[in-house]
């Protein structure tokens, strides 16, 4: 069997050298196919506007323009491996373009045999630096770092996908002027165990806010934190270990894994010298004592600037991503760096790129923030417990488990193994849930919502699993795998949907919208369903027939599996 190809790259680059051969070499650009999806079936699966939009700068008919593209089109043999012809223009200047069967056929026996569905790799390799989950020490992990974790992940497994080396980093809150309060509160008494680190936090900011001696001792733990004195630094691992073992029983919960820990603190020796670049370049100025970096555009001086530096000497957020951004380019050579946090970060991420592209040599790597918007109640409120305190993201996690298995419970009551199961389908509910959302709208948790089995939720989705990997596996027992052919609409609708996986995936390397991915899924389980209507595999009239479909849901099986599991890191089960 051949490769799964992703048909719209193809067909983009083969839109572009014909328009580049006929109109000259400016014209051959795959990003200016202008290829969409066909607005209705009847039309084909794609349709090109590439003519009306070149038409214009050359003075010409967009029909005449379609008309030149076309017969070069149909010349190409990768057209003539790829699309139906002959091509057909339409209105004022539409290419439709149809997928051939013997193209869609290929490409699904591939992506049913093939691992990862034979999707193709990038063909630049490129070194991507995802930030994201960082929760910050002796402060509780919240919902929001739930969403960048879940997020982060996802697109990490994107692109790690498409054959890109991906470095996932923890940008922990563990360095700071808080750490000077927490550390003297901790005392010499290093051993004593700090079982809730939030107490702890709370009890040592309320001394700092109200004993003045204290608050003096605390500025002085920050100068020999900062200097590296051996004991404070002791004291301050031990602080860190703590936190990190809530941490990790969290990431462990989620599965994530490979995520590694690069904390504010481990840019400490860095920032003297971001700070001078920034000096010395003449991009950060004083005012009222402090370093701050101006926006480019503010020329009157008038909005908030960035504040590098303190009046009191001490450095900030903004100084260790400064920091980071200098590592980043300069020791991991990063091509391109996500930083997934809230959206209430925009502010500080456009002005830290801004000035670390005035101040810095970044080549062209690109630094791009993926914002994310809040998680609510239900109420549309703040996501808070009935007592109004925030929720811990443990007590969170348990009460989807839980609730998973109430609902399984009801359904089966005399089902075995049930627990276990309620903890893969609980997790990937609480996943699926902000996957599977505009990731920039705020979002309302709901428990009800996430663990329902119908709509666009993790149990429907791990319940249409099961169930056609359970006919994949029946039906390759009996029948293993062979030719596809496509006779019925419902075969060819299936078809179609499994040869558009690669473009959706490329999206997402590109737009980072999980949903995205989320919705093709869902749809991919839905034309499934119906194709398994009408079209029986294991009772069909004939061999061919048997093993054509046969490889049609094996194709399914694979791809519902490497969109769930591989990239949006949902635990498949068996059965649901
Ligand atoms: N610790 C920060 C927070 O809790 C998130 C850090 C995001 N990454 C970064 N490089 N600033 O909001």
């Amino acid at each position: 069997f051949a490769a799964a190809g992703d048909p719209r790259e193809v067909l983009e680059k083969a839109v572009a050298s014909a328009l580049g051969a006929a109109f000259g070499p400016e014209y051959n650009d795959p990003s200016k196919a202008a290829l969409r999806p066909a607005t209705k079936k009847t039309f084909g699966d794609f349709q090109c506007n590439a003519a009306m939009a070149i038409a214009k700068p050359l003075k010409k008919n967009p029909r005449e323009v379609a008309t030149e593209l076309v017969e070069r089109l149909e010349a190409d043999a990768t057209v003539q491996n790829t699309l139906a012809t002959p091509l057909e223009v339409a209105g004022p200047g539409f290419v439709n373009m149809r997928l051939s069967d013997d193209y869609l056929s290929t490409t699904v026996e591939a992506m049913a045999t093939e691992e990862n569905c034979g999707l193709p790799k990038a063909s630049q390799k490129q070194t991507i630096v995802v930030d994201y989950s960082s929760p910050n020490i002796a402060k509780e992990m919240h919902v929001g770092h739930l969403r960048s974790t879940i997020i982060g992940d996802a697109l990490a497994n994107c692109l790690e996908l498409r054959g890109h080396d991906v470095i996932r980093q923890n940008h922990v809150g563990d360095w700071g002027t808080q750490f000077g309060m927490l550390l003297e509160h901790l005392g010499d008494n290093t051993d004593a165990s700090i079982s809730d680190l939030v107490a702890f936090y709370k009890e040592a900011k309320q001394r700092f806010d109200s004993d003045g001696d204290f608050k003096e001792r605390a500025r002085e733990r920050v100068v020999s934190l900062q200097k590296g004195d051996a004991a404070t630094l002791d004291a301050w691992r031990k602080l860190c270990d703590v936190s990190r073992v809530e941490f990790d029983a969290i990431y462990d919960r989620l599965s994530v894994c490979g995520l590694e820990e690069k904390g504010e603190s481990f840019y400490n020796d860095r920032l003297s010298n971001v700070v001078e670049e920034l000096e010395s370049s003449g991009v950060a100025e004083v005012s009222d004592g402090a370093l701050v970096v101006f926006d480019e555009k503010d020329k009157k001086k008038e909005k908030v600037p960035l504040i590098i530096r303190k009046s009191d000497g001490g450095f900030l957020y903004a100084t260790t991503d400064l920091a980071a951004v200098d590592y980043r380019s300069k020791e991991l050579k990063a091509n391109r760096v996500l930083y997934v946090t809230d959206a209430g970060q925009s502010g500080h991420f456009k002005a830290v790129f801004q000035a670390a592209q005035r101040s810095q040599e970044l080549g062209d790597m690109s630094l791009e923030h993926v914002p994310f918007g809040l998680v609510q109640g239900e109420d549309g409120k703040k996501f808070a417990t009935r007592s109004g305190e925030t929720v811990r993201l443990k007590d969170l996690l348990d009460e989807a488990e839980s609730r998973c298995l109430t609902e399984l419970q009801e359904r089966d009551s005399d089902a075995e193994d049930l627990t276990e199961l309620a903890k893969v389908v609980g997790i990937g509910a609480v996943k699926y849930a902000d996957l599977s959302l505009n990731r920039e709208s705020n979002y309302k948790f709901s428990y009800e919502k996430m663990l329902s089995l119908s709509g666009n939720t993790a149990p429907y989705m791990l319940y249409g699993y099961a169930r056609i990997n359970g006919i994949r596996r029946k039906a390759q027992e009996e029948v293993g795998v062979g030719k596809v052919v496509l006779k019925e609409d419902a075969e060819r609708d299936l078809a179609r949907h499994l040869a558009l996986l690669s473009a959706t995936i490329v999206d997402l390397e590109r737009e980072l919208r999980p949903n995205a991915l989320c919705d093709y899924l869902f749809e991919l389980a839905q034309i499934f369903n119906r194709f398994y209507e009408s079209c029986p595999v294991l009772k069909a009239e004939s061999d061919d027939i048997r093993a054509s479909r046969a490889t049609l849901c094996a194709a399914t099986a694979a791809a519902l599996r490497l969109g769930l599991e591989e990239v949006l890191g949902i635990g498949l089960v068996d059965r649901l």
